[in-house]
């Protein structure tokens, strides 16, 4: 059975007059331990379709099986909640509060979990640790490079253990190098861990470095490619 399972999927926002149908009937199916990319040009519906993977946003219209649970027919606090112990969330500009440093950033899903202080701290620097921050814990996002503060942003997705992280061009605002550092972690993610890992990309080489691309275009899903061979973040 798949662990994400879509039938059908449209989004309608309407401001004002104006109609924009974001998503016009989309049927995808992941398996668990997959790592896809999306691709599709500006405006194409990629981070629309994102967020309702990730229960940020709810369809128009259209059946979500997420594991078990039937995700159009939850109440919001139940969304939140999904959200909060399944999905792990990567932005292009990475939305670490400023004021918090690298730990504090971390701890906050767990916060929200209700988990208590000490171990709270202790399972925010093991995630820091395994994306070697460990000398930088204290900092603010601020005196960090870009590919750290992306790394903190992981660290923050993967602390409270999802089954799907979901990543928003995470490569987007980065440097080629620290890109490649990012696939690697994504692959060390995926292979190890079993995380399933759906990212938006615009960029063919980032794309080639999941199982599969969903190729879309105006709302809908235009091709779908599985990759033979993935590319190797090898740094
Ligand atoms: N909150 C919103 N209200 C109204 N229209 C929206 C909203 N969010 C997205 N849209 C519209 O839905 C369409 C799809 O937007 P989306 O952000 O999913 O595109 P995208 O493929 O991620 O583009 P990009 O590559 O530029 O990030 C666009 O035409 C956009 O204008
Ligand atoms: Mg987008």
């Amino acid at each position: 059975m798949a662990l994400i399972e879509l039938r059908d999927i449209t989004k309608l926002y309407k401001i004002g007059q104006i109609q924009v149908n974001a998503l016009n009937g989309i049927d995808l199916s992941i398996e668990n331990g997959e790592f896809v990319s999306i691709m599709g040009p500006s405006g194409s519906g990629k981070s629309t379709l994102l967020n309702v993977i990730g229960c940020l946003d709810q369809p128009t219209t259209g059946t979500y099986k997420l594991g078990e649970k039937s995700v159009e027919k939850v109440s919001d606090w139940q969304l939140s909640n999904i959200r909060n112990r399944s999905i792990g969330f990567v932005f292009q500009s990475f939305h670490l509060l400023p004021g918090l440093t690298a730990l504090e950033n971390v701890e906050l899903p767990l916060i929200y979990r209700g988990v208590l202080g000490r171990e709270r701290k202790k399972s925010a620097i093991e995630a820091l640790e395994s994306l070697e921050l460990g000398d930088r814990m204290h900092h603010l996002p601020t005196q960090l490079s870009g590919g750290q503060q992306q790394r903190v942003a992981i660290a923050r997705a993967i602390v409270g253990k999802p089954s799907v992280l979901l990543a928003d061009e995470p490569t987007g605002a980065l440097d080629s190098k620290s890109s490649l550092n990012i696939m690697s972690i994504f692959q060390k993610l995926n292979k190890s861990m079993g995380i399933t890992i759906v990212q938006v990309t615009h960029e063919e080489k980032i794309a080639h470095y999941g199982h599969k691309i969903f190729r879309l275009l105006d709302g809908k899903i235009e091709k779908i490619e599985v990759l033979d061979e993935q590319l190797l973040a090898i740094e």
